[in-house]
């Protein structure tokens, strides 16, 4: 399973990244915003200063444009930022034609907003290299956002759809483990739900007494 952090901010990419565990990062217009990075060249040379953090990291940078005419345009001068960007476009029906474009040129598309699994499987036919499902958001509105992870899992599965699933709105740590269980290919989230893999209080005492164990006959 690859680690996407889901955040705009540099010094959480840089940590994450110093983990050792990070595959990638995906951004949006409103984590952009929430860094405080405003302004078209201002956020294009964000998205360079993230590719230079992630060492061959996919980095999804997210088109405006909701015309195909203009996700085209603008996706091509996102590509050609860095090799590592991929273009995220949103799952609208010009975005699916901007997918399939994109696809037939050899450029990485991660389909967003994805909700359902009728819009991940035109995703996959589009030829998407990520469909996100937005697990939280459906959690955030008493719908089992999980289930449509098994769901796409399992459509995908049947016709042996090579775009992976990169299960985003993720919030926690829990699900991470439930995404990794379902088969999600990749999972997107903050920092903490990374870092919270890590704890457990059993290796918290253990580490103690070993330390502790240590001393007495050192
Ligand atoms: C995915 O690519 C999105 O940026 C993200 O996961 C949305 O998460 P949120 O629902 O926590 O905003």
């Amino acid at each position: 399973m690859k680690f996407f952090i889901d955040t705009a901010n540099l010094d959480q990419i840089a940590e994450a990244q110093a983990l050792g565990v990070l595959d990638g990062v995906t951004t949006n217009p409103s984590l952009m915003a929430k860094e405080g990075i405003v302004g078209r060249d201002n956020i294009l040379k964000h998205y360079v200063d993230i590719c230079n953090i992630v060492e061959g990291g996919d980095v999804s940078a997210e088109v405006i444009a909701t015309d195909f005419d203009s996700m085209v345009k603008e996706g091509e001068e996102l590509a050609e930022l860095h090799e590592q960007i991929i273009v995220k476009i949103p799952m609208i029906k010009d975005g699916v034609k901007a997918m399939k474009y994109f696809s037939d040129k050899g450029i990485k598309t991660n389909c967003t907003l994805v909700f359902s699994p009728g819009q991940a499987l035109l995703a996959a036919k589009a030829g998407a290299a990520y469909v996100s499902p937005f697990i939280g958001r459906l959690d955030d509105i008493s719908t089992d956002g999980l289930n449509l992870i098994a769901e796409i899992r399992q459509i995908y599965d049947n016709y042996g759809f090579e775009t992976e699933i990169l299960a985003a709105s993720v919030r926690h740590t829990m699900h991470v483990i439930d995404c990794a269980k379902l088969g999600a290919d990749v999972m997107t989230g903050p920092l903490s739900a990374i870092t919270g893999l890590l704890s457990h209080p059993l290796t918290d005492i253990g580490l103690a007494k070993f330390l502790a164990d240590y001393k007495k006959g050192n």
